[in-house]
């Protein structure tokens, strides 16, 4: 049986990516090592970082004046890192269109406690579960404020932001956890972007951050390993990084420039989203919970049958036939197709059968 894993993360990754990975698991590059025991100091681990931030740069474009870090505790830790570095007696706008974006708001609530500065709630979409982007009203921004927060993509509820809003020049900082390397974004137009690594780079473990130079810290922070500056300038390795993780987003990297890199992604993504989406839109027994469709993620893609048990048979019989962790969010519930980069059009196409079987059974 064909498994296809729908999983939001960790995810499904390329199967050659794998199959290098495995290759070379026990003797990486001839030196009677895995890349497991090799140490983050060795030269081979050192080529193994920088190629790993050289094809990242050239994947996403990013100029020079960025720095690139891999560094961990998740996209999670970026809440909290951020306001402490960059708004230190400042206003912080959060534009909350989604529970993960609400989470980053939340924690730097809990931070201003402590930490003098001031965020505030620019937009939110919670009163209608989340389900479409919120405008933005500009004129509520102060030009000195330190940034304004958006999350590109909302993994699950299934939106995402492809036009980003008019910030009067105060820097936009992103969470990309659901949609790097998926969908192409000007790096010009963010002064950080953050994301966790196991949706569409890697095993989870390995969070990038993309920062603009001058925003950068000039006093030292709370803790050396929450510090972007001592951070960006050790390259990653203040301390020891999760180089296992590092390695295989190395290969991810390398895989998806084979394929024709980040603009080809964005034209298979679409086209693999477009299917499920004009399905279920000329359904009349599957509904989409995002309100309009310029909102939709080519990412994440939930979506309801008429009934809640209905839901449940769905996630049980499509279980049993191979696609796997359909389930959605125990927030939201329905069902959830995640289809990341390495997830195969075939893998769509299956599940429209099965979609179209189920409808015919269930109606
Ligand atoms: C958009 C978004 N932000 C943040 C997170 C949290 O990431 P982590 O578990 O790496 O802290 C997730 C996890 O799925 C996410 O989808």
């Amino acid at each position: 049986m064909t498994i296809y894993n729908f999983s939001a993360g960790p995810a499904v990754l390329p199967k050659p990516v794998l199959e290098k990975a495995q290759a070379e698991f026990l003797d990486y590059n001839h030196s009677g090592m895995s890349v497991m025991e090799l140490s983050h100091r060795s030269k081979e681990f050192d080529d193994i970082i920088k190629d790993a931030e050289k094809l990242l740069r050239d994947l996403m474009a990013i100029p020079d004046n960025y720095k690139v870090m891999f560094l961990q505790g998740g996209a999670s830790t970026q809440f909290s890192m951020l306001p402490l570095n960059l708004a230190k007696g400042r206003k912080a706008y959060y534009v909350v269109a989604g529970s993960w974006g609400k989470k980053a708001y939340t924690e730097a609530v809990k931070l201003s406690k402590t930490i003098p500065f001031e965020p505030i709630l620019l937009a939110s979409s919670e009163e209608t579960t989340y389900d479409h982007i919120p405008d933005i009203d500009s004129a509520k921004i102060d030009k000195d404020a330190a940034y304004v927060h958006i999350t590109t993509n909302n993994t699950i509820e299934g939106t995402a932001i492809y036009d980003l809003p008019e910030t009067k020049g105060v820097p936009i900082v992103a969470d990309m956890s659901s949609n790097i390397l998926a969908v192409r974004y000007n790096i010009e137009d963010f002064g950080l972007i953050y994301a966790g690594a196991q949706k569409n780079i890697g095993p989870a473990g390995v969070t990038i951050v993309i920062v603009r130079e001058d925003l950068l810290n000039d006093e030292p922070m709370l803790s050396s390993m929450l510090d972007y500056r001592i951070q960006a300038e050790a390259g990653s390795l203040y301390n020891t990084p999760p180089t296992y993780g590092i390695y295989i987003a190395k290969l991810v990297f390398e895989w998806l420039k084979e394929l024709g890199g980040v603009d080809e992604m964005e034209k298979i993504n679409r086209e693999k989203s477009g299917l499920l989406y004009d399905f279920i839109e000329q359904s009349d027994f599957y509904t989409s919970p995002v309100k309009n469709s310029k909102d939709r993620s080519v990412a994440n893609i939930p979506f309801v049958t008429p009934s809640k048990d209905l839901d449940a048979k769905f996630v049980k019989e499509a279980d049993a036939l191979g696609f796997k962790n359909i389930k959605g969010h125990r927030s939201v519930g329905g069902m959830r197709a995640s289809l990341y980069n390495a997830f195969p059009r075939q893998g769509v196409l299956d599940l429209l059968e099965f979609m179209k079987k189920f409808e015919e059974e269930n109606k």
